[in-house]
């Protein structure tokens, strides 16, 4: 049987672990291949000698834009394409009153996790225009209802949610969809 991603080319963040790690497989055991990156790289490689030569690891700090480029032009070089961009890599925090919080952390989040979606996608965006494409970035259901104690990891759910849609607004014309995902630790009480 066909699977879901057969030709697919994606590029997954924060992958060397966690989610990220559990999108890579899926995502080849659908027939994409995969360039899968993390700031990790000794477990990244490890996942690579996994994974064969469907998948690419590359070390990559989501909040350099240098980086960036170098992810996609070595995706572009080894599989022709970037048809499919996750935005994965995330940093939690411990629940702190908002009077704790030192603007170092709060930056700190803001960056991993907001400022890497901008640039994940306009990195890709110039490509996929030619091709279309689907971005998706992994929010929390905290961008959704908030999570208590939890103020600049929501800031940067909801943002990551807001940049979704106006992303999606601007790219459909181009046959770019944009979805966000909002997984939940636990149920919401
Ligand atoms: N696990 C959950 O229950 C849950 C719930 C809601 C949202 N999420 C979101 O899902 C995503 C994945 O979470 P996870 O639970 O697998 O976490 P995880 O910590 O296991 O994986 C995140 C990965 O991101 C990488 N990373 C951190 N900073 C980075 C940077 N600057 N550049 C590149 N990579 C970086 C880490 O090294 C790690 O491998 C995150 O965005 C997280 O906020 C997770």
């Amino acid at each position: 049987m066909m699977g879901r991603l057969e030709g697919k080319v994606a590029i997954i963040t924060g992958a060397a672990r966690g989610m990220g790690a559990a999108h890579t497989k899926r995502f080849i055991s659908e027939g994409a291949s995969v360039v899968f990156t993390d700031i990790l790289v000794d477990e990244g490689k490890q996942l690579q000698q996994e994974l064969g030569e469907k998948s690419l690891f590359m070390k990559h700090d989501v909040t350099s834009t240098s980086d960036w480029k170098e992810v996609v032009k070595e995706t572009v070089a080894t599989f022709g394409n970037v048809d499919i961009l996750v935005n994965n890599a995330g940093i939690d925090v411990p629940e702190q009153d908002l009077l704790d919080v030192s603007e170092e952390q709060y930056l700190k989040v803001i960056s991993v996790n907001q400022h890497s979606v901008f640039y994940g996608m306009q990195a890709v965006t110039e490509s996929m225009k030619q091709t279309g494409g689907s971005i998706i970035n992994i929010s929390s259901l905290a961008g959704i209802i908030g999570a208590n104690k939890k103020l600049a990891y929501t800031a940067s759910k909801f943002a990551s949610r807001g940049m979704t849609k106006a992303a999606a607004l601007e790219l459909g014309a181009f046959n770019i969809r944009v979805n966000s995902v909002h997984p939940a630790l636990s149920p919401p009480t």
